[in-house]
Formats: C-alpha cells, structure tokens, sequence
C-alpha cells in the first residue's frame, strides 16, 4: 500500500527552477534515503510533501488523498506527517515532556492525562529515560534534543516520518545516538524518508536510496544496487562521499 505519493513535483523561486519534476512512492513500512548536494533541492521537496512549500505543478497524495487537491483539508492531512528538521526546533519554554505533550492536547485535543502517558511511553521510545522528562532544551544535549523532536513528531502517530538532515547540525558522537533511534524505528515498521549525507547509515537503514541532483532525481537503488551504479553521474556523486571509493563503500 502506497502512503505517500509525489508525481511531477516542480518549483520555483524567481529565476531559480529548484526542483524538475520529482516524483516517488513509498509504501507502507517502508524506509527510503533522498540524497545529494547542497542545493539539489531536497529540502524544498520534504517541504512540498506537507505544502510548508506550495508546488507550482504536480500532484501529492497523502494516505490515499490528495493534498494537493484544492478541496483537501490541509490541516488535518499535514497531521500524517511527522515532520524533523535539521535545525533543532522545540519550543525553549517548555520542558521534554512538555514538547511531545503539546501536539497532543493542542491539535489531538488529548486529555492531559492521556497526553502525559503517550509522551512518556514515546520519549522512552527514543531512549529519553525519566531523569531528562523535566529538563528544558537548554539543559539538553544536541542529540538528546533531536530525539526529543523526533518524539514529539511520533508521538501523534504519523502515516509516515520525514526526516530532513536530523544529524546535520550535531557532533559526530551525538549524531550516532540519533541515527540509532531513527534506524530503530524504521525496522520496528514507521514508514520514513530520510535526508542525510551520511552514506554508511543510509546503506544500513534504507530500503531504497534517492539520488537527487539539481531539482532532478537521477538514479537510485537498493543499497546494494548503488553499490555497482552503472550510471556515471550516480557513480560520480556518490563517489564524493565519504567512505566511497569507485562507487564501492569501503
Ligand atoms: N525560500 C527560498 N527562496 C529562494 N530560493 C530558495 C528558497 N528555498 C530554497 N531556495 C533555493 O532552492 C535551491 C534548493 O534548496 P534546498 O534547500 O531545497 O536544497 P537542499 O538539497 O536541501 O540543500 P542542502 O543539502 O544544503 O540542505 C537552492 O538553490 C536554494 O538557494
Ligand atoms: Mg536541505
């Protein structure tokens, strides 16, 4: 069953034509990795899956309906998607439990009751033990704080997690913790696309890896598939990346 659907997506800002008529499928349980350089427009396509960014032309299905349709309840669609990004983005006033509860009570119209037991069971979900329950951002480490986003996305159950660089702005150590947590998930059955440069998770994580390039989706694969690309622009962009060489993960 297909639970997010993209088809020809194009945008674009002034002169700039950032994405070229994307399109992909990812089924129910599924894990696919979008990766490629800067400026390849991955951003903006995660964006335009939930219309933070309205696409000038094409068609996005969301669990079977439409919200690119001008008759589609945007608000309740966009509750389906649980959306991280690469800037860590909780609210500073409110503490760890607090962060997942707020969705819960504010837009689910859960009792607090409820709400507090669904934060709890999704914080420890994501490794988030007791002691950090009533700490504030501030008082939280990088990773602690993107996997108290991730969270606060999942705890309202979304038909699919979109996760857009999660560990882009994290130390090294930190981001193994969050990519743990996410890798978790996605073999536990939450249906994810993930953005990320770091090529050896997405081989461990993905079922199929996107290569994006300049607003165009250029090739693609199992992992195992891309480890022999044949195409020489695929070939050539994920030779940049780290732990490649000849298109071969060392
Ligand atoms: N709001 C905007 N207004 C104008 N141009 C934009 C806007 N957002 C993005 N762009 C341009 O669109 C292009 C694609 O940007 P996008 O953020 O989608 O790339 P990306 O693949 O996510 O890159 P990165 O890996 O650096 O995050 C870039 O050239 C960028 O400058
Ligand atoms: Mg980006």
């Amino acid at each position: 069953m297909i639970v997010l659907r993209a088809e020809d997506v194009w945008k674009r800002y002034d002169d700039t034509i950032v994405l070229r008529g994307v399109s992909l499928n990812l089924k129910k349980g599924e894990t696919k990795v979008i990766m490629g350089p800067s400026g390849a427009g991955k951003t903006t396509f995660l964006k335009c899956l939930n219309l933070l960014v309205k696409p000038d032309k094409g068609r996005i299905w969301i669990d079977g309906e439409e919200i690119t349709s001008p008759k589609a309840d945007i608000t309740r669609l966009r509750q389906k998607i649980g959306f991280v990004f690469q800037e860590l983005n909780l609210f500073h006033h409110l503490t760890a439990i607090g962060n997942v509860m707020i969705g819960l009570t504010k837009v689910k119209g859960m009792s607090k009751s409820d709400a507090l037991k669904k934060a709890k069971e999704t914080l420890k979900r994501v490794h988030i033990e007791e002691e950090l329950w009533r700490k504030y951002p501030a008082q939280l480490s990088g990773g602690q704080k993107q996997r108290v986003a991730i969270a606060r996305a999942l705890a309202m159950d979304p038909i699919v997690m979109l996760y857009d660089e999660p560990t882009s702005a994290l130390d090294p150590g930190l981001s193994s913790e969050v990519l743990l947590v996410i890798k978790e998930l996605s073999e536990r059955g939450i249906t994810s696309l993930i953005v990320t440069h770091e090529l050896g998770f997405a081989y461990e994580v993905a079922d199929e890896i996107v290569v994006m390039n300049r607003g165009r989706i250029i090739g693609g694969g199992s992992p195992e598939e891309l480890r022999n690309a044949k195409n020489d622009e695929v070939r050539n962009l994920l030779n940049k990346w780290n732990g490649l060489k000849d298109g071969v993960l060392v």
